[in-house]
């Protein structure tokens, strides 16, 4: 553990050991240079601490690069709440009031929001003890929901965006788009696929997902150990991080990587071996900004919903667009070239708070 925090680049990391359950609370904020740490609160299980500390560390990083791409006034961190195999629900709720307690006390260093393993009515618990540093609470506790519709749009909206680039039109129509994990994003994502008329696959663990949707017209069902070797247009991974590594990207038979899922890549030379297959990959962190984006607009700078709409729409657009550019002129990775930008807003600490961004153009 003690070589992790060494080897982070990040600002401070609070952990604090759960004792009546036995959890691990891992609180990572990574920068503060664009605005208070902003990330979700992700609870699982995992084999070890070490597991989990990682993983804190590295999505916290993540929420910094997302943020910073389009400028966005938000630094980047992530809760890490790592649970014993079994938690009764009661003890559950007692556990997210104490993290509620330990992010209250953090002052406003650190906001949260739901992730992998958490809900809406999560933030509620979290909320009774956190508020105000906690979004994304049901709308009957006053919040705005669960942040999965925003994720989605924004993600849908950079499908389309590497479409027009790969295939010289954004219609969406016939193309096989292969989404991996049907959650909280992925349900949503499909929505929108199946409305602009693509060929929908999708594939996920959970047996009452599968039965769910995989009976429904014009989707297709494609089991877990197929997924990567599935020929699609687009491989939309909403799942799991790490999905993208060098034992997966020789089997890929898509042209186009892009999907929900933070952290895909398994390591950074990732990005090179998917341009040497000259797959195109929209960023993760760049097109999966739509829901922490929107939320902490409406939440925090009292945005309606439909405003968050566009500013998603646009944001993912334009970043988006501007990385593949980059990366065509200066034959580097799009995942590079969103680093770069990345950087750019934080050297200069130029938070854009209007997120109109020097953009002239009409999309
Ligand atoms: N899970 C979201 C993400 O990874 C985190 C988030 C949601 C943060 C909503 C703030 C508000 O982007």
């Amino acid at each position: 553990m003690e070589s992790l925090l060494q080897e982070w680049d990040g600002e401070t990391v609070v952990i604090q050991r759960d004792h009546p359950t036995g959890a691990w609370i891992f609180i990572a904020i990574h920068s503060t240079k664009l605005g208070p740490a902003t990330g979700g609160t992700r609870m699982k299980h995992y084999p070890d601490q070490r597991a989990a500390l990682e993983d804190a560390l590295k999505l916290a990083a993540g929420m910094t690069f997302k943020f910073a791409v389009p400028g966005f006034d938000r630094g980047g961190g992530k809760a890490v709440i790592s649970i014993p195999e079994e938690l009764e629900p009661a003890s559950r709720s007692e556990l997210l009031m104490r993290y509620g307690k330990l992010v209250q006390q953090l002052g406003g260093a650190f906001y949260t929001g739901p992730d992998v393993g958490t809900s809406t009515a999560d933030m509620d618990i979290i909320a009774e003890t956190g508020s105000p540093y906690i979004f994304c609470r049901t709308p009957e506790k006053g919040g705005a929901g669960s942040s999965g519709p925003l994720t989605a749009l924004g993600v849908f909206t950079g499908i389309q965006v590497v479409c027009e680039h790969v295939y010289g039109n954004s219609s969406l129509k016939d193309r096989k788009v292969l989404v991996q994990g049907v959650g909280s994003v992925g349900k949503t994502l499909i929505e929108y696929l199946r409305n602009a008329e693509a060929d929908v696959m999708f594939s996920d663990v959970a047996e009452e997902i599968i039965q769910q949707y995989r009976d429904q017209p014009g989707i297709q069902y494609i089991p877990a150990e197929d997924v990567y070797q599935t020929e699609c247009d687009v491989f939309a991974p909403c799942a799991f991080g790490g999905v993208i590594n060098k034992e997966t990207i020789p089997q890929l038979k898509c042209r186009i990587v892009a999907g929900g899922a933070n952290n895909q890549f398994e390591s950074p030379q990732d990005a090179e071996r998917l341009r040497a297959r000259d797959i195109l990959y929209a960023p993760d962190y760049v097109i999966n900004v739509g829901g922490a984006m929107g939320i902490t607009g409406i939440e925090a700078q009292g945005w309606s919903w439909e405003e968050a709409e566009e500013k998603v729409i646009h944001t993912v657009r334009y970043a988006l667009k501007r990385i593949i550019e980059m990366s065509e002129a200066e034959s580097i990775t799009t995942d590079e070239a969103a680093r770069r930008m990345a950087n750019e807003h934080l050297s200069h600490s130029t938070a854009n708070t209007d997120l109109s961004m020097d953009v002239k153009e009409d999309f």
